[in-house]
């Protein structure tokens, strides 16, 4: 006799049966590393918001790319901190400053690893905005012709990748127009004005306490990511970054359905700090970043990489 109703329970029966007809399947080569180097350390140095993350040194960047690297990992992006800080946020442009040289010693010794730099000024600014600010706003063009000249050390210094932050207009149609075009541009395409990233103000060396709401997102918006992706697709991005994830897997789903680009997901400071907060964090943050390739992601940023990678 035939079921008058349909059974998927003998799809689930056994493990080897669940495998076999699992959809969603991580794979190493889809995580992406952040890491965090100090210019005043010389030793690494535990981030207390982010548990199990450490900032490091231009002396201990080789053990935790070696670490990467034996978890099965091949690409990172890097954020530097300064020692000094000021308005213009000049350091970031100093072809002998802190993220230079790690992207540079990195290259050096482990040449098979795809390195992507952060572009932004935030970290650098004494203001802590991630632009120039004129008559207390941001100074946008005058912010754009300020991460050309940084992107360009970021690029003879060896970077494979700038992925500029901070939300600028047209910041990919100006980093398009010097790059060389080995250089690849993945923008920041989709960034949010999130509550999410607080634990990373620690990461990078911030005490920002102020309000980025002129500049990011706010996320009362989905047209509006559809906007910024085509904006950028068509000043020339190589791929695009959506930023938090986890709760914006309906925009990584968006962007995913819309763009014939790799999608970026990044699962920031926040997220991460919530999910290794709870008991069997391993099987949390599998489930979480399953979710996220689900919705659409062709690679993820996570604090959690190295970890699940070692799982996979
Ligand atoms: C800006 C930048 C930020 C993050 C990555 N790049 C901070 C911000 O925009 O406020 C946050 C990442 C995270 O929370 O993990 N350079």
């Amino acid at each position: 006799m035939t079921d008058k109703f349909k059974r998927f329970h003998p799809l689930r029966e056994t493990k080897e049966i669940r495998v076999k007809n699992q959809e969603t399947r991580l794979k190493k080569s889809e995580f992406i590393m952040p890491i965090f180097i100090h210019e005043g350390l010389l030793l690494s140095k535990p981030i207390n918001s982010l548990p199990g993350i450490r900032q490091q040194s231009l002396g201990t960047l080789d053990d935790e790319i070696l670490e990467v690297k034996e978890a099965g990992l091949d690409k990172v992006i890097l954020f530097g901190i300064p020692k000094s800080k000021d308005a213009l946020g000049s350091e970031a442009a100093n072809p002998n400053g802190i993220i230079q040289k790690a992207i540079r010693q990195i290259k050096k010794n482990f040449p098979e690893m795809t390195v992507i730099a952060d572009l932004c000024l935030c970290e650098y600014t004494n203001h802590g905005h991630c632009g120039l600010i004129k008559n207390d706003k941001i100074d946008n063009d005058a912010t754009l012709e300020s991460l050309k000249k940084i992107a360009l050390t970021y690029e003879e210094a060896g970077a494979d990748i700038v992925a500029p932050s901070g939300m600028m207009d047209g910041v990919t149609f100006a980093l398009k127009s010097v790059l060389n075009s080995k250089t690849k541009v993945w923008p920041y395409s989709v960034k949010y004005c999130s509550h999410f990233y607080g634990p990373f103000r620690e990461a990078a060396g911030s005490d920002f306490t102020g309000s980025r709401e002129a500049y990011q997102m706010a996320f009362t918006q989905r047209e509006e990511a559809e906007r910024e992706a085509k904006a950028d697709i068509e000043e020339g991005a190589d791929a695009l970054i959506v930023k938090p994830a986890g709760p914006y897997l309906d925009i990584i789903r968006d962007i995913k359905n819309q763009v014939k680009l790799p999608v970026i997901a990044y699962q920031v400071s926040g997220e991460y700090a919530m999910l290794k907060s709870v008991k069997n964090d391993e099987a949390i943050f599998y489930e979480s970043l399953v979710g996220i390739k689900r919705a659409g992601a062709d690679f993820i940023v996570s604090y959690y990489s190295k970890e699940i990678a070692r799982t996979l």
